[in-house]
């Protein structure tokens, strides 16, 4: 597959959930060194570890932010231990399908989501060690 698909032009040119969470339960930042572009994610999480929103910002390529936006639609409504698992083979899939030299910016895209998780994780940690 060497074209875009109709879903990833929608979702580069209608992204969803672009933004920012005030005070969210996990945030992170991470870059692609190849290409340069960066991406931010926030996710609010609820008591029982369920996605309850996510928002990201990026400065990316078209391909990520369609992934970014695709990969927000998949993880809501899951818990953390089930968005962790989101591989860019499943974005890429919703998406029906990515050109191959652009499926690096799917990783970007579920990099970032598990860095929040990850943040998300330390920051409960760190509240119950606390408690
Ligand atoms: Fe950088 Fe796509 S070219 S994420």
């Amino acid at each position: 597959m060497e074209e875009y698909s109709d879903k990833v032009m929608d979702h580069f040119a209608h992204p969803r959930n672009t933004g920012v969470i005030e005070n969210p339960s996990g945030e992170a930042t991470v870059g692609n060194p190849t290409c340069g572009d960066l991406m931010t994610f926030y996710i609010d999480v609820d008591d029982n570890d369920v996605i309850r929103d996510v928002k990201f910002k990026t400065f990316g390529c078209g391909a990520a932010i369609a992934t970014s936006s695709m990969i927000t639609e998949i993880a809501v409504g899951k818990t953390v231990d089930e968005a962790y698992k989101i591989t860019r083979k499943d974005v890429a899939y919703d998406l029906d399908g990515l050109p191959k030299i652009k499926m690096h910016c799917s990783n970007l895209a579920s990099d970032a989501l598990r860095a929040a998780i990850d943040d998300y994780r330390a920051k409960k940690a760190k509240k119950e060690e606390n408690a």
